[in-house]
This record gives structure tokens, sequence and C-alpha cells, in this order.
């Protein structure tokens, strides 16, 4: 079995193949970036539209297939921005019609989850999704993942970004406040805010704006900013996993490409005598591959949609699906 996914939930327009089992036969992916400020939904949108037909040409030759050897199609159904989810479910809703295939909507939260679990090995960890709108401690309990603690306000990713943007730079954050944090040392102090099993980011983001028109040096900053909110995750993943009696975590989002948080969540792991794992960079952040291999899941359980019922759900968060298949 081979299956299609279309992932357009954001900045993202990405299109990937997948077969039952978890190989990756071809992933097509472009980010919109803004030349300057934080994601407009309907000009990320009409990145997508204009971009989603040439990723699924590219997708398929990449994988050397014909439409006629894709079994199903799935698509994010939510969450996200409407515009740009409307732009993915368009596209996918077409493909499923002409080619005459299932049509199989997929949770994105899930989708991160469920694509770090598989390539992980482990089949019942406790999870760490940190993505852009996404901060939460997940654990499967009774056919749903359970959110067992989460951000308050501002996911980890937008609380980067949405700093990095009022400094001066252009969006993604994550990545270039990495490239500063490797080149800093000293640790400024920085609002640690973690609520029992909940975190918020929204006083650590005025207290670094703060400093950096003080003068703040900037890699010192990123620095501290970094090991203040990964110590943070790795706090409240410690306890749900202490609660929990686990050992073993994994790492999804696109935050999870971060090699700080990545090795604070390891040792944190490590030294309580379980593992963690990460998957590759291309499938921590968003991409068409853990839509296809989520939509492979749901599909074994008969989870396909006719076109009209089909609706994107822009706030349907990962408690808020069924997941048969564990
Ligand atoms: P969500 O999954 O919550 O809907 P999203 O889909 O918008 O969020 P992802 O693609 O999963 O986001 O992740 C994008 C985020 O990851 C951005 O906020 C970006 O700054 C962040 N990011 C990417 N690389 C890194 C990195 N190396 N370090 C820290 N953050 C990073
Ligand atoms: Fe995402």
């Amino acid at each position: 079995m081979v299956i299609l996914g279309i992932e357009s939930t954001a900045h993202t327009a990405s299109v990937g193949i997948v077969s039952e089992r978890a190989e990756i036969l071809s992933l097509a992916t472009d980010m919109f970036r803004p030349p300057k400020g934080g994601i407009h939904p309907r000009e990320a949108a009409n990145h997508h539209v204009d971009l989603l037909p040439g990723l699924v040409e590219k997708a398929l030759s990449d994988a050397h297939l014909r439409p006629s050897e894709i079994d199903a199609v799935a698509f994010a159904q939510g969450p996200g921005l409407g515009p740009c989810l409307r732009a993915g479910a368009t596209v996918a809703r077409m493909l499923a019609l002409t080619w005459d295939k299932p049509l199989v909507p997929v949770n994105h939260c899930v989708a991160h989850v469920e694509i770090a679990r598989v390539l992980s090995g482990l089949d019942d960890p406790m999870l760490l999704y940190a993505s852009g709108g996404n901060t939460q401690v997940i654990a499967h309990g009774s056919g749903r993942y359970r959110v067992l603690g989460e951000t308050l306000d501002l996911g980890i990713g937008n609380f980067l970004d949405k700093l990095w943007i009022s400094m001066g730079g252009t969006f993604p954050g994550g990545p270039p406040i990495e490239a500063e944090a490797k080149r800093g040392s000293e640790l400024l102090s920085l609002p640690y805010s973690v609520h029992g099993m909940d975190v918020a980011f929204s006083g650590m983001y005025t207290a670094a704006l703060a400093l950096d028109a003080k003068g703040a040096s900037r890699p010192d900053l990123a620095f501290s900013v970094e090991s203040t909110a990964y110590a943070m995750l790795t706090e409240v993943t410690e306890r749900a996993l202490a609660h929990r009696r686990r050992t073993d975590v994994v790492l999804g989002g696109g935050v999870a490409c971060n090699e700080r948080l990545r090795g604070m969540v390891r040792a944190m792991a490590e030294g309580r005598g379980g593992t963690s794992f990460a998957p590759p960079k291309a499938l921590c952040l968003d991409n068409g591959a853990m839509i296809a291999w989520t939509g492979h899941l749901a599909l074994q359980h008969g989870m396909s949609m006719p076109v009209e019922r089909s609706a994107v759900q822009p706030r349907q968060r990962t408690d808020m699906v069924a997941t048969p298949w564990r």
C-alpha cells in the first residue's frame, strides 16, 4: 500500500509518499517565508495553491510512481490556518476524485507524533511535541492521545519566531536563534514559567525584548532563551515520566530540530535509565510524509471520508481525534 499525504496547515506546503512499512518514498516541500513580519494566512494559502500541484508531480516522479499506483490520498484536516488548510484539502479532494481513491483526513498534531513514534521503534513512549503553534507533553490512553501538559500562551516555536522578528529578523526564528546561541555562554536571568505540567512563554518574550533593547549580547541572549525555555520543557517532560512511571521520550514538531533541546531531553531520559529519540529534521518540521503515514494508519481502520464530509477543522486539538490503530 502506498499513500500520498498533503500538508498545508501553516507556512509549509508539502507532499509526501509513504509505504505501509513507513518508508518515505518521496517528500517534496516548500516553505512560505514572508519577507518581513509574521505569517499572513491568505498570502501563505496563495503560496500553497501555487505550489502544491508541482509538489504533487515532483513527489510522484521522485517516487517513480504513477497516480494509479497510489492507494489513498491523506490531507491535514486541522489544526491550522483556515485558508491554508482549505488549499491543501482542495487539492487532496481533487486528486481523490480524479484518481478514484479514498480520501483520508488526518490531525496534524497526531501526524507529528505518529511519524516520530514509528521512526523511534518505541511502542508507547512519552511524547514531547514542540512546534510553532503547539507545545504539549502527550501520552496515549483510552483510544486517544492525551495532553498531560501544554503551553498556556504561545507555542514555543511561535515564541522564538515572534522574538526573532521583534529583534529585526525574519521568519522562522528558531534556526537563527540556535545559531546565535551556539556562540553564547552567559546565562542572563529570564522568567522560568512552569505551572504544574504547563508552561508559558509570554513573560520570557517581554523580558528578552527588554534585555535586547538594553544592548544585551545577542549570543548570550539567545543562549539564555534556549537554556531557560528548553529547561522548562525538559522539566515538565520529566514530571510526566515520573507520574506515568515511564522512561522513554520521543520528540516531534519543528522545535525538535534543535540540538540543545534534543541534548537536554536525552540527558534527562538517560539519567532516568531510559532513552530519547527525535526524527531527522525534515520529518520534525511540517511535512507531507507524516500526513501520509498517519493516513495509512487511519485507513487501516476505515477512516476515509466522502468529500462532502471532509471539511477542514482549524481548531481540531490533539486530544479530539480517535486513534483506533493503537
Ligand atoms: P504546529 O505543529 O504547532 O501546528 P507548525 O506546524 O507551524 O506548528 P512546525 O513546522 O512543526 O510548525 O515547526 C516550525 C517551528 O519550528 C517554527 O516556529 C521554527 O522556528 C521552529 N524551528 C525550526 N527549526 C528550529 C531549530 N533548529 N530550533 C528551534 N526551533 C526551530
Ligand atoms: Fe507542525
